[in-house]
């Protein structure tokens, strides 16, 4: 792992929230955002300041949610994952009940530049080890677009498998959303 990326890594802080928007407005603008993200750019866009600062401040100190963001040394922001806790017995993204207590990791994104840097190994970590160690869950997963070849191939580099689970994609039922699970959450990254 590359020790720069890994210090790099921080949550956000609820005072962020314009940060917050600007880095998600670009994920909703990047050429794989129809498969990548369950919003649209222009919906995001009509967003009023409140519902940002909310985001922000929810996933900054709360329990239920964190969002993590690489900084490079230029301070900008080179990419983003968030933990959201889902608790058995209630809907998730998809209104499918939740079976089990568990982490999803959504909003996956790094600025076109910084892919290919081991910036999202580093995201990733710092999001699995929270869930593992702060927020005790026992299992991971996410969700990825049938066509997202790329985002599956670091998926399974990082440790997911396909669980075997799928759910139909928003807005085109034609498509699949598959499920990944973290193979063996709380267990040491793998060398590269
Ligand atoms: C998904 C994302 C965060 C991954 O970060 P990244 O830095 O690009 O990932 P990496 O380059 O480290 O890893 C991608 C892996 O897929 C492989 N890959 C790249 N393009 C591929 C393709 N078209 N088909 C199959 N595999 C591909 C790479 O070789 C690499 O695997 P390897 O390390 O075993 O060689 C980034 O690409 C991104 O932000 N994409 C747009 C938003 C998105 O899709 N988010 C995910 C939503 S589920």
């Amino acid at each position: 792992m590359n020790q720069p990326w890994r210090d790099a890594v921080r949550p956000i802080s609820a005072d962020e929230w314009p940060r917050v928007k600007e880095l998600r407005l670009s994920a909703l603008r990047d050429p794989a955002a129809a498969i990548a993200f369950l919003e649209s750019y222009e919906r995001a866009l009509a967003e009023p300041d409140s519902f940002w600062k909310e985001r922000a401040e929810a996933a900054a100190g709360g329990s239920r949610v964190r969002q993590f963001v690489a900084e490079g040394p230029d301070g900008v922001w080179s990419g983003t994952v968030t933990v959201l806790i889902e608790e058995a017995g209630n809907d998730d993204v998809f209104g499918v009940t939740v079976e089990q207590r568990q982490a999803h990791i959504v909003g996956v994104f790094l600025r076109p530049e910084h892919r290919g840097s081991g910036a999202i190994d580093a995201l990733f970590e710092a999001a699995v080890e929270w869930a593992v160690s702060v927020a005790k869950v026992t299992r991971v997963r996410l969700y990825v677009h049938e066509d997202n070849a790329r985002a599956e191939g670091f998926y399974r580099r990082f440790g997911f498998v396909r669980s075997g689970v799928t759910a139909p994609m928003k807005g085109d039922p034609s498509k699949t959303e598959v499920e990944m699970v973290l193979d063996r959450p709380g267990a040491p990254p793998a060398l590269p």
